[in-house]
């Protein structure tokens, strides 16, 4: 079983010719409200890239909060429907679901503001009443969308029972000293990364930004670099896995879908080559489609 924790958002997405400047008004496209949130996401991108369960795919359960808005009954049916284990997703009552404010132009590059809502109530009690589902898994996934004390305490938690962690550190955020080292796979942009290891992302170099990250305790560092492609720091070196190129119509959850692709390869036993080279057909496929869960390919769509 794969185990996402974190975000659950409804995306308020509106299609732009180009970015506003400060003080424009513009006339935009049309209007959408679309499942998202970077855990939501994630693990939608696990479940449809583990392929049926009954034909040896993963499992994939959710821990996160809702609020007890429509959007909440909405984003939790999403999940429900992509066969998510929802047990573990709370429903806080008298709070607003989260959402994401989203501006996507016509090079399919975006903007975001999130207002966190229900997401910030996510606290180290939900991480503890999941803890016979976190038993349960493989493989633990979280990023930084909801409370860093939340996230901390579920990283020491999922270590303690021996799985394995995947952190997305996004957005960019500096962590608690000693958590890196409890990580397994750190899955950062370039701009994540530097942050972390504590650099200007201007000219850094990616292969000494994973160096330092290594550094700094994590086993294996996956950065991604959008078109570039990835550049992977693993145990047994440093590997780089040009992107394919494609035409970009709206990148949003490009990343998670490819942190879901990379996981749901490494559960069904491919090693981390072949589940980087999995995650990244599953986001050039997804940048393609406008969206967040509404761009993320089911496994039989990549071949
Ligand atoms: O990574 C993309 C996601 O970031 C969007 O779905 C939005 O909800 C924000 O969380």
């Amino acid at each position: 079983m794969i185990v996402v924790i974190g975000s659950i958002n409804m995306d308020l997405v509106l299609r732009v010719p180009r970015m506003p400047l400060p003080g424009e008004t513009l006339t935009g496209g049309a209007f959408r409200t679309i499942p998202g949130g970077k855990g939501a996401n994630q693990a939608v991108a696990c479940a449809r890239l583990s392929g049926k369960v009954a034909a040896g795919g993963q499992q994939v359960a959710m821990i996160g909060c809702v609020g007890d808005d429509a959007f909440g009954a909405t984003l939790r049916a999403a999940l429900v429907g992509d066969g998510i284990i929802d047990s573990h997703i709370t429903t806080l009552p008298g709070v607003a679901s989260g959402i994401a404010s989203i501006l996507v132009d016509d090079n399919g590059q975006n903007s975001i503001v999130i207002a966190g809502g229900a997401n910030d109530l996510l606290s180290p009690a939900h991480i503890d009443a999941a803890k016979e589902l976190i038993e349960q898994a493989d493989i633990v996934v979280l990023q930084l969308e909801t409370p860093m004390a939340t996230v901390v305490h579920a990283i020491k938690l999922a270590r303690s029972l021996g799985k394995t962690v995947v952190l997305n550190p996004a957005p960019a955020a500096s962590l608690p000293a000693g958590v890196l080292e409890l990580v397994d796979y750190l899955i950062p942009n370039e701009i994540e990364a530097a942050m972390l290891a504590g650099v200007s992302p201007d000219g850094a170099d990616v292969q000494a930004l994973a160096a330092a990250l290594q550094k700094l305790g994590s086993d294996n560092v996956i950065i991604t670099l959008g078109s570039k492609g990835v550049h992977a720091a693993l145990y047994g070196g440093d590997f780089t896995f040009p992107a394919e190129v494609v035409q970009a119509v709206d990148t949003t959850a490009a990343g998670d879908t490819f942190i879901g692709g990379f996981v749901a390869g490494l559960a069904s036993g491919m090693d981390e080559a072949e589940a980087i080279q999995q995650g990244q057909r599953a986001a050039a496929w997804s940048v393609t489609k406008p969206g967040a869960q509404t761009s993320i390919p089911h496994l039989h769509e990549l071949f």
